[in-house]
């Protein structure tokens, strides 16, 4: 659907500030290869604590990050080959959270049925991925297509970035173009235009007018002196919940979200710069150019943004029912779109609840005794007794 770009003046919605994650989407929970085998790290989507280790194989899992036993974080054991053993007792999981070995256990005694909920994991663009929500649809879903991935003429600059802030802020920081007063000193982009804006049921796209000038424009070839001002547009779509922004073949931004909690975001991203260098030259110098513009440029920027969005949180906490103004309507479409996919989230859920109940309530009905579960459960305690 096409929206107007006028800009006007509307109430920032508060709930946005407060909304939790569709869940049904792979988020990206740290880089590939700084997780080397018989490695775990814990990580957070959304509040649910994740253990993700990689076994002796090479291959990555993920459990909850909580022993079945007394709910000690798994990721404070160690891994042993394909398994993760939690630190307190020594239980064992495998990859598919199954309880494989109890160390004090007597050989001839069954293990118990402990299992640790599992989440669907997947290594793409040298970065793991989860999917925190209904396993079920997985599939149906995949990390954001990266066109540019591994292209000679691209430089890559892989950034990360934690902000302590909900991650609808810093998803608005990144469709806001109108923020490069910002960054005036660091010889960012002025003059921002905003020409369209559309807007699906899961994605906003947002075309901009924006110009540069400065030697950092002119390094990144967008213009061929640093007195010159040029406009391009620039186009940004957040296809929740994850960002791609593209200037005219000069460069790209993917830009990965991953919601930690109310108050804690964190952000892994690609950035991908054409440089008109030949490929014998920009192979060899290509690290050293990653290096320069993390630190030089990309870091400088993301800095600013940082301080920005925190003081908006901070400012937000102090009074959660003040009523803040926005002008610019694609930033009013994000926010709309954050909320839309969170409560569906929640419809879906209910939904698939209410739809489990009946089910339980018919077979209960069915089966005034015992349902086979229950029938099954009967026999493995006689079996264990
Ligand atoms: S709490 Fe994990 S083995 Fe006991
Ligand atoms: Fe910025």
């Amino acid at each position: 659907m096409e929206l107007a770009t006028t800009l006007t003046s509307q109430t920032v919605q508060n709930a946005v500030r407060e909304v939790g994650i569709n869940p049904n989407y792979w988020y990206p929970v740290g880089w590939a290869n700084q997780l080397k085998s018989g490695q775990v790290i814990p990580v957070t989507i959304w509040q649910q604590a994740i253990a993700v280790y990689r076994d002796t194989n090479g291959q990555v899992h993920a459990l909850e990050d909580a022993c079945p036993h007394k709910g000690v974080a798994l990721h404070k054991g160690e891994v042993q080959g394909c398994n993760l053993t939690c630190a307190y007792h020594g239980w064992e999981f495998n990859g598919k959270g199954e309880c494989v070995n109890v160390p004090y256990l007597p050989p001839e005694q069954k293990l118990p049925r402990a299992q640790a909920r599992t989440y669907p994991v997947q290594e793409k663009y040298n970065l793991i991925w989860v999917f925190p929500g209904d396993p079920a649809l997985a599939t149906s879903q995949q990390p954001p297509l990266m066109a540019e991935y591994d292209q000679a003429h691209w430089l890559m600059v892989p950034v990360t970035a934690r902000f302590r802030a909900h991650f609808s802020m810093c998803n608005e920081n990144t469709m806001d173009v109108f923020h490069g007063f910002l960054h005036k000193k660091l010889q960012g982009w002025f003059d921002p235009v905003l020409l369209s804006l559309k807007e699906t049921e899961s994605s906003v796209c947002a075309e901009y007018n924006v110009s540069y000038k400065g030697r950092m424009a002119k390094f990144l070839g967008l213009s061929d002196r640093a007195s010159q001002v040029t406009t391009l547009p620039i186009s940004i779509h957040y296809r929740y919940p994850h960002y791609y922004s593209s200037l005219q073949g000069i460069s790209s931004l993917y830009l990965m979200r991953l919601p930690v909690g109310l108050t804690q975001s964190r952000s892994f991203a690609y950035f991908f710069f054409r440089v008109r260098l030949p490929q014998w030259i920009l192979k060899p110098l290509q690290p050293l150019l990653q290096t320069l513009l993390q630190r030089f440029m990309l870091l400088r920027f993301l800095a600013q943004d940082i301080e920005m969005v925190e003081s908006e949180q901070q400012t937000y906490l102090t009074n959660p029912q003040r009523r803040y103004v926005e002008i610019n309507p694609a930033i009013i479409a994000v926010q709309r779109l954050i909320v839309r996919q969170y409560e569906q989230f929640m419809q879906q859920s209910s939904h698939l609840q209410n739809k489990r109940q009946t089910n339980s309530n018919v077979s209960d009905a069915m089966s005034p005794t015992l349902t086979s579960d229950h029938t099954e459960a009967t026999k493995e305690n006689s079996l264990i007794g």
